[in-house]
């Protein structure tokens, strides 16, 4: 089952923003420059361009298939080079790419392959593409699945293992250069932003469970909320750098 992304476009415009570990990794990995045209396949609403836009001044280009995602990027960017498009129909057929990436996208697609076949064509030899995912492991250990367990089952269908990323990337023509995992611990109780994404589900995944689920979850998180419950939350984020080879 596809995540309607029209329908959640308002409310993840309102509670989500950059994660600040991964704008940091994308920053050391594609070391933006000023005037550089940057694509960001899958831009959503358009919050890490935005901020690349603003520290480094980098040139906006982002491929986004669903209209009203793809409209409040387009406003918040103020650029024409925000188009509609996904991994079977890639735009910008007349620009060559020297830096490319992607966050929180790829579990949505299942031909892996036609993605890099299709970048490789729209990118500069030697060029770097940057894919932010997570890893079977760090998938486990969301704190969250305490009150939605079926998540887990789910997401792994849903997210390819690390190891077939590279793979199929390279068979595509691409050369895997590093793989960087991040893992951030803090023992907190819930905090305010996170329960509201949480209550206009714009965590994806909570489209695809039952609603009973949902609710009963929902609840007991309002209560751990209400009374501070202390929570180990660990979050991990797998990065994997591919260069352009021709
Ligand atoms: C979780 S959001 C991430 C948005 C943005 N990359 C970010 O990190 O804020 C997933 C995005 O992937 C887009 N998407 C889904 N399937 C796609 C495809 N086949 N090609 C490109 N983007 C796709 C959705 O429309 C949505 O905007």
């Amino acid at each position: 089952m596809k995540i309607d992304y029209n329908q959640q476009a308002f409310n993840y415009e309102r509670t989500r923003t950059i994660e600040p570990i991964v704008y940091s990794i994308l920053s050391c990995m594609l070391t933006p420059q000023k005037d550089e045209a940057i694509l960001d396949f899958g831009c959503g609403t358009g919050n890490y361009l935005k901020q690349f836009s603003i520290d480094y001044g980098i040139e906006v280009y982002g491929i986004e298939p669903s209209v009203k995602m793809r409209k409040i990027a387009q406003e918040k960017l103020q650029s024409d080079h925000i188009l509609a498009g996904d991994h079977t129909a890639i735009p910008f057929s007349n620009i060559r790419f020297n830096k490319l990436y992607s966050t929180d996208v790829v579990h949505h697609i299942d031909h892996l392959d036609l993605l890099f076949q299709n970048l490789f064509k729209i990118s500069n030899n030697g060029a770097k593409f940057c894919i932010c995912t997570e890893s079977s492991d760090q998938l486990k250990e969301k704190y969250w699945l305490k009150y939605f367990p079926s998540i887990l089952s789910i997401d792994q269908k849903r997210f390819h293992p690390i190891e077939e990323v590279i793979r199929i990337g390279e068979n595509a023509g691409w050369v895997h250069r590093e793989t960087v995992k991040t893992e951030t611990q803090i023992t907190a109780s819930i905090s305010g932003t996170f329960l509201e994404r949480i209550r206009q589900k714009s965590l994806s995944v909570l489209n695809l469970i039952s609603s009973e689920e949902y609710q009963y979850g929902v609840s007991l998180m309002e209560t751990d909320y209400q009374n501070q419950v202390l929570l180990h939350q660990n979050e991990g984020y797998t990065f994997i750098l591919f260069e352009r080879k021709s």
